[in-house]
């Protein structure tokens, strides 16, 4: 199997774009604290540089549910691996995801965040698939929408590698001929 990587967002692109996100979200949260609540393991690049942009009073938190394993599609079912570690009743909650592709974990998170009765329960997302989504779910903060390639890097990865790599790249993969 060959892999080849192709820079789609570059490392300045993201810092700039992180940045704009995180002056929206001071600007909405005007005086008010949040819950930043990170999907693993994706977002963790993402949240980490987020949460520094912040100025507001900031608490964090991580969720783990099933991903797709060594595969590049998704199996629609989504179970919970993590939970929080604090209740999230009459909290502020920004669910932080790196990418929607389908929208099938995210529709299984809001709908078990919203469950517990949050004050306000927004998503940021770093990437949006707009073009893949079976189910509906719209980020109310996205960094970018992006065609219908799979990438990695900035957080992302493709089974478990490339999550180091500060840009956002295509990958493709070829079988190798013989
Ligand atoms: P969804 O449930 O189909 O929306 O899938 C969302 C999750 O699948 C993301 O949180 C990622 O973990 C993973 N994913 C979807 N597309 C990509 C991609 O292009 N690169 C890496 N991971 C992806
Ligand atoms: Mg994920």
């Amino acid at each position: 199997m060959t892999e080849t990587l192709e820079v789609l967002l570059s490392e300045e692109q993201i810092r700039e774009r992180v940045k704009e996100l995180a002056a929206q979200i001071n600007r909405d949260f005007a005086g008010a604290e949040v819950l930043v609540v990170g999907i693993l393991k994706g977002s963790f690049v993402f949240l980490a540089d987020l949460v520094r942009y912040l100025d507001i009073p900031v608490k964090v938190d991580f969720m783990d549910v099933s991903s797709y394993g060594m595969t590049t599609e998704s199996s629609g079912e989504v179970r919970i691996l993590k939970d929080l570690e604090q209740p999230i009743e009459r909290k502020n909650v920004i669910v932080v995801e790196d990418i929607i592709d389908s929208g099938t974990t995210l529709k299984f998170i809001l709908g078990v965040l919203q469950r517990r009765r949050p004050r306000s329960l927004k998503v940021c997302t770093f990437l949006d698939k707009p073009s893949r989504r079976r189910v509906l779910v719209i980020p109310d903060y996205n960094g970018f929408s992006i065609p219908d390639h799979f990438v990695v890097g900035y957080g992302l990865d493709y089974a478990e590698q490339y999550r180091n790599l500060p840009d956002i790249c295509i990958i493709n993969t070829e079988q190798d001929s013989e």
